[in-house]
Parts: structure tokens; C-alpha cells; sequence
């Protein structure tokens, strides 16, 4: 059995009357971990209660075995990017990296042995004096990541830390996340495919507050075998045709187009099977989720 890092069981928090974490059982074990579903589905919540930023109000959870309930007894245990991070824009990285330091409370010698290492680990060293707000969004996320490992934590919790980040950058973070996850345990949220795939090799969706899916991005994908189905279809049939299927994908310029669709329930009597890729099984568990809900 591999070590469980992160234990939650039975987890639900709520804003007022909205449900975001609807009983949520799930051990992330040591390793690079994916966090998989749309906006909304209760990702930064369950984030945040993780991180012990939010007060767990049913179920529990622990890191590292330190129960969130007490917070300053979990967060040596935990770096955290929030999805929102930002810093005074007027600091340069290295001196946002001193003070957020010394708020948490490391000693001087400690500040100044981590964080030239930590610049240089994430990429930043040329970057050490320049101001925040000439930061580009990919160096803005990596020094996210250096503030989240100030403390050279077991666990870090990264929320959607690919968001807005240009190919080139993203394929570079999900390198650089790769080479952390192989000392430290990442739990990474994303509603990209790719982020998963390139990444991960274990994930758990969740929708509507609910978990849909926990278990290997390729076992994800094979769940999807016989429900994925290409069909060609004029353009001006393709509105009606999506009201009863759900389209994953269009292609072709011409009269007629490709078209990619989910048949969840039955063999379709139009188009043929085809090989599916983890984007449409991910859109397969949350379609069939979102139908339940209905
Ligand atoms: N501060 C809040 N007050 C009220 N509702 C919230 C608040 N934060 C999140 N929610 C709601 O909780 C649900 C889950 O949100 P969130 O955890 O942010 O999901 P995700 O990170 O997956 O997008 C959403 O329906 C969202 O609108
Ligand atoms: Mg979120």
C-alpha cells in the first residue's frame, strides 16, 4: 500500500446554503497528484480546507497525519499557491521572497541560505532583482511556488498554477513540477486535460462538489472505450446534431465536417468508434455526473 499523504474522509463544506465539497472521501498518496474538474466544482475549496485556510466542517482531514483541525500543527507540513496569488508589485522576487520569510517566521540565516537555492531551483536566478510587476505570468507562478517551498514543506498544494500561462510556459512549469514531485508531494488542480496528462499519473475528478473519478489517468481513459464516436455531418446540420449528442470535437473547412461525440448510454446506429483520449473520458465523467444531478 503506498503511504497516504493527504487523508480525507467524508468531507463537506458549504458557503451559506451552497454545497461546494459534497462527501468526499479521498487518500492522496505520496507523488505528483492531480486535482481534475470544471469551474466550480469545489477544487479551492477542498484546497483550502487542505491547506487548513478554511475550517473543515464535516468529516476530517489530515496531512502528514496532523489533523487540519489545528492548524499550526499542519502547516510546517504544507506550501500553498493560491489560484488568486499575488504580491506588491514594487518588490523584486527576491526581496518578496525575504519578506514573505521572515512573516513566516524563518530566521535570517535560514532566509539566506534558501533563497538564492530556491530562485535558482525554480529558474529564477537572472529574475533575483527585477520588480514583480515585470515579471511575466509563467516567472509570477514559479515564484508563487518558490513562497510555497520557503519552508521546505512535505506537501504542496498548487491551485491551478497553469492558468493563463502561454504553451511555452506551461510546458516548462509542467517540467519543473515533474522534477518537485519526485521530493516532495504535489497535489496540483487544473480544469486542462493536458496539465493531467503531461503530469500525472494518478488524478481525481471532481464535479458538482462530488468526487466522479479517482484512480489512473490511463484506467480514466479506458472507461471511455466503445462511448467515443466519429461521424461526418454537414455544417448546418451540426446545431441539431449537438442537442442530442455532446460534441468533444469538430474538424474539417469543407461542406462537411468531422465531428467527435460521447455516446454514454448505447452503441450509436451513426459514426464510427474511435480510439479515446483522456480529455474525452474526462468529459464522459462529467457529463454523466452533471446528468445525474439533473
Ligand atoms: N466565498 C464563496 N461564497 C459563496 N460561494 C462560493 C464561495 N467560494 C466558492 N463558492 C461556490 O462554491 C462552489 C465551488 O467553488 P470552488 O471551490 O471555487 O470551485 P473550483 O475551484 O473547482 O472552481 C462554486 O459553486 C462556487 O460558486
Ligand atoms: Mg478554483
Amino acid at each position: 500500500m503506498p503511504e497516504t499523504m493527504i487523508e480525507i474522509e467524508d468531507l463537506c463544506q458549504s458557503y451559506g446554503r451552497k454545497v461546494a465539497v459534497d462527501h468526499l472521501t479521498l487518500h492522496i498518496p505520496r507523488g505528483m497528484f492531480g486535482l481534475l474538474g470544471p469551474n466550480g466544482a469545489g477544487k479551492t475549496t477542498l484546497m483550502r480546507t487542505i491547506a487548513a485556510l478554511m475550517r473543515c466542517q464535516q468529516g476530517a482531514v489530515t496531512v502528514c497525519g496532523a489533523s487540519v483541525q489545528k492548524p499550526a500543527a499542519v502547516r510546517p507540513h504544507i506550501g500553498y499557491l493560491p489560484q488568486d496569488f499575488a504580491l506588491y508589485p514594487n518588490m523584486t522576487a527576491e526581496g518578496a521572497l525575504q519578506y514573505l520569510g521572515l512573516l513566516s517566521g524563518l530566521s535570517a540565516a535560514c532566509r539566506r541560505a534558501r533563497i538564492p537555492a530556491l530562485l535558482e531551483q525554480m529558474n529564477l536566478a537572472e529574475q533575483a532583482h527585477k520588480r514583480v510587476r515585470a515579471l511575466s505570468g509563467g516567472m509570477l507562478r514559479r515564484l508563487g511556488i518558490a513562497q510555497a517551498l520557503l519552508h521546505d514543506p512535505e506537501v504542496l498544494i498548487l491551485d491551478e498554477p497553469t492558468a493563463g500561462l502561454d504553451p511555452e510556459e506551461r510546458v516548462r512549469l509542467r517540467a519543473l513540477l515533474g522534477e518537485l514531485a519526485e521530493q516532495k508531494t504535489v497535489l496540483l488542480s487544473t480544469h486542462v486535460v493536458g496539465d493531467i496528462e503531461a503530469s500525472c499519473g494518478e488524478v481525481a475528478v471532481m464535479d458538482g462538489g462530488r468526487l466522479v473519478y479517482c484512480g489512473a489517468v490511463e484506467a480514466l481513459r479506458r472507461r471511455a472505450q466503445g462511448k467515443v464516436y466519429e461521424t461526418e455531418l454537414s455544417h448546418g446540420s451540426l446545431a441539431a446534431f449537438r442537442a442530442h449528442h455532446p460534441v468533444t470535437a469538430v474538424s474539417g473547412t469543407g461542406k462537411s465536417c468531422t465531428v467527435r461525440f460521447l455516446a454514454p448510454e448505447e452503441d450509436p446506429c451513426i459514426g464510427r468508434p474511435c480510439e479515446p483520449s483522456v480529455e474525452d473520458a474526462y468529459l464522459l465523467c462529467v457529463h454523466a455526473a452533471g446528468g445525474e444531478r439533473q
